[in-house]
């Protein structure tokens, strides 16, 4: 595994900008980003892919829709996926083309459809019947016709955390297969919908090839169906959810092994793939910077008190999530304490009972892969900033995202 953040003379660095640096021009906390590692994570899926025949590739903006990440990954040939109007504003500002870009979401409202319709966004994901009627007659009304695909549900557990697996019966998302061909038939023929195709997405953080393989053999027997129906698919969207190592002993699927399995399952399909990676395109291409605020007596353990928060990063309190920490500086002592932030919240806690780095007042530390729904989460609870993001490239780096106070939402 290359790492873009590791230690230079026992100075933990963003390739070439030791992290204390950062920390004294913008200050903690602070989300730093490697544009290598992007490019780098950018193109190996891209590269895996290339066994297939026909692909596009379209980045999931939820997981980090900072501008500037946008933009680099639009230069590596990523379209976007995105979930709302302000997910749209981002792509579009960063570059990316309309037509490359793909509007997934459950409850995409009817300012949000007509918007996106006059941007010219190349497919919409559809998650139910009556949407595609909406979206129909949003078109009509405009004398175009909109590209959509129906997002199916196969029911597949993607086993990963209940709260972000998506493609069970009984998840909000998608259509239940069976009543797929039904509904297909009668939204083709709705006159200023194009619907060209399927999707589906099972969840993320997936560590495992076989539910993906599963939930694409389900599709691989609709595609069959509806082109006996009479249908022309000439598109399936596999959705994104490959998982990265969080802990350094964590195993996840090879980008290899992903594109050799997709390349047998969807051999005789004949049609244009899309993937919606987020996570496994930006995970790793960041860091969470802070400093030790008091290292607090308690019960057990004592309390390393840091100035990042759940309002940083909500994945430890939402889903029990693992994110290494790493002393900027180490002494090479160790010691065993539970990692916490100021938010008046027992949830707000980043680790319990770990072995880390003997930190003490005043010290550097990171949380690490922290790329993807890391900022891109972040809130404002406890009338907190919303942090700052800086993105090195090489030995030079750039703010791009200011620390933004709550009173300024206002203005
Ligand atoms: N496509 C769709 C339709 C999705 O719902 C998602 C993620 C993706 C693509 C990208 O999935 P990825 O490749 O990043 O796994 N906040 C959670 C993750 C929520 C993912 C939601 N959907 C977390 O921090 O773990």
């Amino acid at each position: 595994l290359v790492t873009y953040f590791s230690s230079q003379d026992g100075v933990l660095c963003a390739e070439g900008v030791p992290l204390p640096v950062i920390a004294e021009a913008v200050g903690t906390p602070v989300h730093v980003y490697s544009a290598a590692a992007l490019r780098d994570a950018a193109h190996r899926f891209r590269s895996a892919l290339a066994i297939l025949p026909s692909v596009r590739v379209a980045f999931a903006v939820k997981a980090n829709p900072n501008g500037a990440v946008l933009h680099l990954l639009a230069g590596c040939g990523f379209g976007a996926d995105i979930v709302s109007g302000g997910e749209m504003r981002r792509a579009l500002d960063a570059g990316i083309a309309a037509s490359d870009i793909v509007f997934s979401g459950v409850g995409k409202t009817d300012r949000e459809l007509a918007d996106a319709l006059a941007a010219g966004i190349g497919q919409f994901n559809l998650e139910l019947e009556e949407e595609g009627q909406v979206l129909a007659s949003l078109a009509r009304a405009r004398g175009r016709r909109a590209t959509a695909v129906l997002r199916v549900n196969p029911n597949v557990d993607g086993r990963t955390h209940a709260k972000i697996s998506t493609g069970r019966r009984g998840n909000k998302f998608g259509v239940a297969i069976a009543d797929v061909p039904a509904m297909y038939d009668r939204l083709s023929r709705l006159e200023g919908l194009d619907l060209v195709g399927v999707a589906l997405h099972i969840g993320s953080q997936l560590r495992d090839l076989a539910p993906l393989e599963e939930a694409y053999d389900r599709i691989g027997y609709l595609v069959a169906d509806l082109r006996a129906r009479g249908h022309v698919i000439s598109r399936v969207d596999l959705g994104g959810g490959l998982g990265i190592p969080y802990r350094a002993d964590d195993v996840v699927p090879t980008l290899d092994a992903y594109a050799a399995m997709v390349g047998r399952v969807t051999r005789d399909w004949d049609v244009e793939l899309t993937f919606e990676p987020g996570r496994v395109v930006a995970g790793l291409a960041g860091v969470l910077m802070t400093r030790v605020i008091w290292v607090k007596p308690g019960a057990d353990h004592p309390f390393v008190i840091v100035d990042a928060a759940m309002n940083d990063l909500a994945r430890p309190a939402l889903y029990d999530a693992f994110h290494r920490f790493e002393a900027v500086a180490p002494d090479g002592e160790r010691m065993v304490a539970n990692i916490a932030g100021p938010v008046c919240e027992s949830g707000d806690v980043f680790a319990v009972a770990r072995d880390i780095d003997r930190v003490r007042r005043g010290d550097l530390a990171v949380l690490h892969a922290t790329g993807a729904y890391g900022a891109a989460m972040a809130s404002t609870y406890n009338c907190r900033a919303l942090s700052p993001q800086v993105l090195v490239d090489g030995d030079r780096f750039e703010i791009v995202a200011d620390r933004y106070l709550p009173e300024e939402f206002a203005a």
